[in-house]
């Protein structure tokens, strides 16, 4: 691994299934080339998590990461806080201000939410990608700037091009690397861990010693749908530690929400034959479709592992060898 900075990845980035672990070691391949990174994946996936992971596994680590919403700017406010205003140049503007690109001269930003740009914007930005210049608003001057750029999208952002919504050839400039972050639902394998990741985290930060959960309490976290990903469920662990009184962590501490939305079905899980992804390879893509196999199996044997066996048609001590290897043994399922 090489070395980081100050950013241990460890204490900050957890994962292990085989689709994280594939982000993870993409993440290291394309750290240190300047090309732009588009990271696709609902709310709360991690697409800032991970743009941070790039930036501070890059040379660039030790110049400023700036990171932008483009969805909470409104259209007028975005072109100053990208670019950067000259003095006079609207109402309000009382002094020079340099932009964001200028801020992060060395580093990187991160444009999140770069789906809602506005289309006068994305003629804008995509000239200051071919240039590697901005001019302020009201400026005259072409200020060079040297930052990478990652942005973040939860929409399919090839999609809104063939809808005519976003600009093909920003586009182009933009998805030099993509990466798509799966939804907590498609990589349960990382529930368990995450849950004591911020468990740990939110008892540490009120003093407290973490609180081991109870079983129900995690099988009901495996159990649910998770729609805000990752964000929801460190915000239940974080209520959790909050309002937990008891030596465990009980089905009671655990916010209604959780408890008393659909869960997921327990279904066979669908396997699809996408199309391969860049940096994965047959093994990895073979481990995904197993765990989520193995990961079905033990849900409708209730953690039965012979059971399991049975119904993946498999010896149980082979079962035993393949949780051990794909990391499942964590997965709490009865
Ligand atoms: N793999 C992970 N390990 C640890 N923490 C994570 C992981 N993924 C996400 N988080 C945490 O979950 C929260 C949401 O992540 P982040 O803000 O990166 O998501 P996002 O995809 O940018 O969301 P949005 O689309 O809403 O902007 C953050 O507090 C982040 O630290
Ligand atoms: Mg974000």
């Amino acid at each position: 691994m090489p070395d980081r900075g100050t950013f241990s990845i460890d204490s900050v980035v957890v994962g292990r299934s085989p689709r994280m672990r594939a982000v993870f070691d993409f993440v290291r391949v394309i750290a240190d080339s300047d090309s732009s990174v588009l990271i696709t994946g609902e709310t709360g996936t991690g697409k800032e998590l991970v743009a941070n992971l790039i930036h501070y596994s890059s040379a660039r680590r030790h110049r400023p990461f700036v990171p932008v919403s483009c969805a909470i700017l409104t259209e007028t406010l975005i072109e100053s806080e990208l670019f950067g205003h000259e003095r006079g140049a609207f109402t309000g503007a009382i002094k020079d201000r340099p932009g964001r690109f200028e801020l992060a001269e060395g580093g990187t930003i991160f444009l999140d939410d770069i789906d809602d740009i506005p289309s006068s914007v994305q003629v804008k930005l995509l000239r200051v990608l071919q240039n590697r210049t901005v001019e302020r608003v009201g400026g005259t001057r072409a200020i060079p700037v040297n930052v990478r750029v990652i942005t973040g999208s939860k929409r399919n952002l090839k999609q809104l091009v063939a809808e005519g919504k976003f600009r093909e050839d920003l586009y182009y400039r933009l998805n030099v690397v993509p990466i798509v972050l799966p939804p907590l639902r498609e990589r349960r394998e990382d529930i368990p861990i995450l849950t004591d990741h911020f468990l740990g985290r939110y008892f540490r930060e009120r003093g407290e010693d973490p609180k081991p959960s109870a079983s129900a309490v995690r099988q009901a976290f495996l159990g649910y749908a998770w729609p805000g990903n990752v964000r929801e469920l460190e915000n239940a662990c974080e209520r959790i530690a909050q309002t937990c009184t008891c030596d465990q962590v009980r089905l009671g501490c655990v916010p209604a929400s959780v408890l008393f939305h659909p869960q997921l079905e327990v279904a066979e899980p669908v396997i699809e034959m996408s199309a391969p992804r860049p940096a994965v390879s047959l093994d990895e893509r073979l481990a995904e479709v197993e765990s989520r196999l193995i990961t079905w199996a033990l849900k409708v044997s209730h953690g039965n592992k012979s059971r399991a066996a049975e119904v993946l048609k498999i010896k149980r001590s082979t079962l035993g060898d393949r949780i051990k290897k794909l990391g499942l043994d964590h997965l709490e399922v009865n």
